[in-house]
């Protein structure tokens, strides 16, 4: 796919489709302006007919429009400006790839101005535009035996005036590399847990590695891990036939002594909660429990292909757990990485067992901050439903800053709170520490396990157990966040930087 960015004359543009903008109250945006001109009155005709009234979403396609180059005029009903927010932005452009695809065009060129979103921000529309059209044209098909028909569409522009051009490439840009690692990630979360497993995992990341010289990726394999005494994590894969790995990618970007910014994500490529073994129902589900790796992964190939001037690390904690007569069990007591004793009451609580000895690990880069991202407790969708990534930190500052990375990457987190009271759920009679802390504030005690090991640094925690996928029914697949949170973390972290 060729995105491209034009600051010619619309009206004589050639392109299979030219999407403008209705603005509510069948109003002409400045871009449904030109073509009215250029067509001497054709588009407010068909407007004062009623045919289209502006809603969000709302399309009328017309063909051969008199003293119009395209082939095609796609209206596109934006709404009142204050209905225009990212939600509506979203699905409005989602509404015109939707005919786009429909009419298997060639080609397609966006002309909204910057009047389709309330964002002030132009580089923000462009960016926002590019990555959720590029998030259209992702589809799964890798097992199924009959591939989807190639897209038809080859080139997709965004008009804009000369003096915006500079921002939008930019934007386009950084569009394109958000939505390749959010396709990315949408793919490793799809791939079912007899293909993506931990050693899969690996394969992908040495994948980059050899894609990108600003990229080197090393794995450690059990018997590695066992040599450090990362027993928490390897508890976890007794009973598997699936090896256990620990991934980790660094990218080069900053100079060589710059601190590095880590994400640590949860890889369990299937979750049968082990001897505490999950009910049936959905269970298929829990190969998304591995969405937390797949969405480092996806930024990692983000950042790479932007080029950002930052040093970041990535790992992964690659495991899966299953019930198995050398599985653990219930009562049984580990040594993590640490030093600290862990009394494993509830083997499903196995995400933060892989966790905490990646996050122990990780203290050898000297980190500037770490994020670790994880499908860790269904908890957290009953606390915030399948809308917020919930985030807990060990540093308000830090976590202030990815609410912000959220709010602009339109990819949003919301901060629950990690108060020293909600510690004691966690005792043990007989570890320093138990896995589980009883049903009360699920999320918040699995970010008190983790939390015990990350004293050292500026940590915060991600859980997206609730946004990583949809389930059920024909929507049923992963949705790559919170890939746009993370860049858009990181592309801050640059700035500020620079
Ligand atoms: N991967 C699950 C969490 C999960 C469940 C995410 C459903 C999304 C949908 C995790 O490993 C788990 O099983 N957590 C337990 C923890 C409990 C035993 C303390 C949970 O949430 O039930
Ligand atoms: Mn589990
Ligand atoms: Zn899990």
């Amino acid at each position: 796919m060729d995105f491209e960015i034009f600051t010619g004359s619309i009206a004589t543009a050639t392109t299979d489709c030219i999407i403008a903008g209705i603005a509510a109250d069948n109003q002409l945006t400045p871009s449904a302006e030109v073509l009215n001109k250029a067509s001497k009155g054709y588009i407010s005709d068909i407007l004062n007919e009623g045919d289209i009234q502006g809603k969000p979403g709302e399309t009328l396609l017309l063909h051969r429009v008199p003293g119009v180059t395209a082939k095609r005029v796609l209206l596109l009903g934006l709404g009142a400006e204050k209905e225009r927010h990212d939600r509506n932005h979203r699905k409005v452009i989602k509404a015109a790839m939707d005919k786009v695809k429909a009419g298997r065009f060639n080609s397609a060129m966006f002309a909204l101005d910057d009047v389709a979103s309330h964002d002030p921000d132009l580089y923000r529309q462009v960016r926002h535009l590019t990555e959720w059209a590029g998030a259209e044209l992702y589809r799964y098909d890798e097992t199924k035996s009959q591939k989807a028909e190639p897209l038809a569409l080859t080139n997709l522009s965004i008009a804009v005036t000369a003096d915006q051009s500079e921002v939008a490439e930019f934007a386009m840009q950084d569009g394109v590399a958000i939505s390749n690692g959010v396709s990315t990630a949408r793919e490793l979360g799809n791939l079912p847990g007899n293909i993506c497993t931990p050693a899969y995992l690996a394969d992908q990341a040495l994948e980059l590695g050899r894609e990108y010289d600003s990229v080197e990726t090393s794995i450690l394999d059990e018997a590695e891990m066992a040599e450090l005494g990362m027993h928490c994590l390897l508890s976890v894969g007794n009973g598997s036939e699936q090896p256990s790995k620990l991934i980790v990618m660094h990218y080069r970007g900053g100079e060589a002594n710059e601190q590095p910014h880590v994400l640590v994500g949860k890889g369990i490529t299937f979750d049968t909660g082990g001897i505490s073994l999950k009910p049936g129902a959905a269970m298929d589900e829990m190969k998304f429990d591995m969405c937390g790796a797949a969405s480092v992964i996806g930024t990692m190939n983000a950042v790479a292909e932007m080029g950002l001037p930052i040093n970041v690390v990535a790992v992964v904690a690659a495991a899966e757990n299953m019930p198995a007569g050398n599985a653990t069990k219930p009562g049984d007591i580990v040594t993590t990485l640490s030093g600290k004793t862990v009394e494993i009451l509830n083997t499903d609580a196995e995400g933060r067992l892989v966790l905490c000895d990646a996050l122990t690990y990780i203290e050898r880069f000297n980190p500037a901050t770490v994020l670790d991202i994880a499908t860790l407790t269904g908890a957290c969708i009953i606390a915030l439903g399948h809308q917020a990534t919930a985030v807990l930190a060990n540093d308000d500052a830090l976590a202030r800053e990815i609410l912000e990375a959220g709010e602009q990457a339109a990819d949003r987190a919301w901060q629950l709170p990690l108060w020293d009271e909600y510690q004691e759920q966690l005792d043990s009679n007989f570890a320093d520490i138990a896995n589980i802390g009883g049903r009360p504030a699920g999320t918040i005690t699995a970010a008190c396990f983790l939390s015990r090991f990350t004293e050292e640094y500026r940590w915060a925690h991600l859980d997206i157990a609730g946004v990583a996928w949809a389930s059920g029914g024909k929507a049923k697949g992963a949705s790559g966040r919170c890939v746009p949170l993370l860049c858009q973390y990181l592309m801050n972290q640059a700035a500020e930087e620079e």
